[in-house]
């Protein structure tokens, strides 16, 4: 038993949505969690820049002695997982891309079309594409990006017209034109607007990363033998920036929930 907390970070709240899906397979399980809110959005960053600003966060989670780091954004998976890998050998870095691309690869054949949706760097990275082709050569894959998601979601809009025509003006043609029967929300931010997407284009299936990296974390957690028994400890949520959106998003998350929720704002200079 070991009852550190699992580290989870993002450049912003996206990473957010892995945490219920966490909370009901392993309830046991605390965490630190720390959006990037200041300087959110990464996904149109130099790599470089990316690169950076990983490592520190990275560090900092290591420094408050997490047992693993969960990489809750598509962004800098495609970056840097191999660098953030090399860098803490002592415990089990999981990056948010290949879950889901094991879920596109066991579920799919060549009869579907599969949209990658995400930022420009996930997609320029090619990173799904790659790494779904290295197990399945036959499947047909095709990849958008989708700039002005993030900056939305992160204002809260959200459920509205404005939220709805970004939608269109990426999706509409990308969905039509290649007949996509199956859509990969490659950045954790997008199961924000799962209802949005439900409601434009019914009938395609959704693939979830933030939901699929949960059976990942579980056999890790497994393997390392650092499950976690029942404890009073609560979960803290560090933000570079901590706006409201962020409050709000995860007083939602914990609502009707008995975690204890503790909110930090991060000064930018110690990092
Ligand atoms: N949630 C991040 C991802 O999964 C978003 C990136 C951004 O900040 O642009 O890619």
């Amino acid at each position: 038993m070991d009852n550190r907390p699992i580290g989870f970070f993002d450049s912003g709240l996206g990473g957010l949505t892995c945490i219920p899906y966490l909370m009901k397979a392993l309830p046991n399980e605390k965490i630190i969690y720390f959006g990037d809110t200041a300087r959110t959005p990464y996904g149109s960053k130099a790599p470089a820049t990316i690169k950076a600003f990983s490592m520190q966060i990275a560090d900092f989670l290591v420094q408050n002695q997490v047992k693993m780091i969960v990489i809750a954004c598509n962004t800098v998976t495609s970056t840097c997982l191999p660098d953030l890998i090399k860098r803490y050998p002592d415990i089990p870095v999981l990056g948010i891309i290949q879950p889901a691309v094991d879920k596109v690869v066991s579920s799919c054949d060549s009869s579907n079309a599969i949209g990658i949706i995400g930022t420009k760097v996930t997609i320029k990275s090619k990173t799904y594409n790659d790494s779904i082709e290295t197990l399945n050569p036959n499947l047909s894959i095709f990849s958008t990006a989708c700039p002005t998601f993030v900056p939305l979601i992160e204002e809260g809009i959200i459920q509205n017209d404005i939220m709805d025509l970004s939608i269109k003006y990426y999706l509409d043609q990308f969905i039509a034109y290649n007949k996509i029967d199956t859509l990969v929300l490659g950045c954790t931010h997008y199961p924000l607007i799962r209802k949005n997407l439900e409601k434009l284009y019914p009938g395609v299936r959704i693939i979830n990363p933030s939901e699929e990296i949960i059976s990942s974390i579980d056999s890790a957690l497994k393997k390392y033998d650092l499950y976690a028994s029942p404890s009073g400890l609560g979960n803290i949520f560090y933000a570079s920036d901590l706006s409201e959106n962020f409050i709000n998003m995860i007083n939602r998350i914990f609502e009707n929930s008995e975690f204890k929720v503790a909110f930090k704002n991060f000064d930018l200079d110690v990092l």
